[in-house]
């Protein structure tokens, strides 16, 4: 019997690789005392007020979730200072990235990327038969200019990864206001930023401010997976006009944010201490890991997230082969165009050693 056809948007989606999980690797390779450096993930665990909240409303889980996250949302509008119909939650801001492609696109639109930046607007996209346009990065960040070049008739989402993922660069206020200065108003803009706390400052954009201005055609993505610690929970939301907003209500599944994950959430946010820490470790680790990356001649691109990309050249798979096996999982970047690459996530002082120590073990080994 001849297989099941998927329809056709299917052949072009090559699947997203994960980083792989610690139990994965200690069935596969019989190890324990894993390092995961692998998914972003946060180095300090999840918020201790999100985990209270989750045991708190675990005799609950009998009920569905509240479909519109109404009390997440309120929690939200407040600390954004935006409206609540401004919100959608989602089951990470993959989910709102997966709603945000299925309403808007269809065979014979176009969506711009950027070369090296997060698979699923490709996936995503290709899924729903859009064509994907991928620009050239311009010393690994995004070339806002090309981008903006890029856009045709057809164009009917553009994703700014900002900063982006793998490469950890970011654009800052001056270049993203001269990109929307000129940006067309039939063509959604999503700037996906699911690293906004670690960037966050003067120089990082008021992307929120085009709402207030009245703009209708942007969507900001952030995400509670990463500097609030609660990626396996999954929670995300994306902020845009009522309209957009609406847009997405119509196809999301009427449950996609489970009840632990909106609990945790609420009180997560909260816990700006918490948030405030994980930057200020991640900061201070990133440091440590430059110095050492330095002294062991490898180049490496300065982050603004919790992840420095490292180029250990041609062999970086084997690279990443051998550190598995020494227990430190770490993000091979063939995925994201840059074989050459590894993507690798700050983790604690002592994560952070343990990657050292074996990274110079295997560059003994391969060079
Ligand atoms: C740029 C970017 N966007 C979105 C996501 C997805 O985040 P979430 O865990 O909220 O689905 C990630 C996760 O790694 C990311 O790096």
């Amino acid at each position: 019997m001849s297989p099941i056809k998927p329809q056709s948007g299917m052949d072009r989606v090559a699947p997203y690789i994960p980083g792989k999980p610690i139990k994965e690797v200690e069935r596969e390779l019989g190890l324990t005392d894993i390092v995961k450096l692998a998914s972003n993930e946060n180095p300090l665990g999840p918020s201790p007020k999100a985990i209270e909240a989750v045991k708190g409303a675990l005799d609950s889980v009998n009920f569905y979730p509240d479909g519109q996250s109404y009390e997440l949302r309120q929690a939200l509008a407040r600390y954004l200072n935006v409206d609540p119909d401004w919100i959608i939650v989602g089951n990470g801001a993959d989910g709102v990235i997966l709603e945000t492609c299925m309403a808007y696109l269809d065979e014979g639109s176009e969506v711009v990327v950027s070369e090296h930046s997060f698979p699923m607007y490709d996936i995503f996209a290709s899924a729903m038969r859009a064509k994907v346009v991928k620009v050239p990065t311009k010393d690994y960040g995004l070339d806002l200019k090309a981008m903006r070049q890029a856009i045709t008739k057809r164009t009917a989402i553009v994703f700014v990864c900002n900063p982006n993922n793998p490469t950890g660069t970011l654009l800052r206020r001056r270049e993203v206001e001269e990109f929307m200065e000129s940006f067309p108003d039939d063509v959604l803009v999503v700037f996906d930023e699911a690293y906004y706390e670690f960037a966050c400052g003067e120089d990082f954009p008021d992307t929120i401010k085009y709402l207030r201005q009245g703009r209708k055609n942007i969507l900001i993505l952030r995400t509670f997976s990463k500097a609030y610690g609660i990626a396996g929970l999954r929670l995300g939301y994306g902020i845009g006009p009522k309209e957009v907003i609406e847009t997405l209500n119509r196809i999301k599944e009427p449950f996609a944010v489970n009840l632990l994950a909106q609990v945790a959430g609420i009180k997560a946010l909260e816990d700006q201490d918490f948030v405030r820490r994980t930057v200020q470790l991640v900061n201070e680790e990133k440091q440590y890991l430059y110095r050492e990356f330095s002294r062991l001649g490898l180049p490496y691109v300065e982050s603004y997230t919790n992840f420095v990309l490292l180029e250990v050249g041609e062999g970086a798979k084997e690279v990443m082969n051998r550190l598995l096996h020494k227990g430190v999982i770490v993000r091979p970047c063939g995925g994201y165009s840059l074989p050459r690459h590894l993507r690798i996530t700050v983790g604690t002082r002592e994560q952070n050693e343990r990657l050292i120590k074996a990274l110079e073990e295997v560059l003994g080994e391969v060079r």
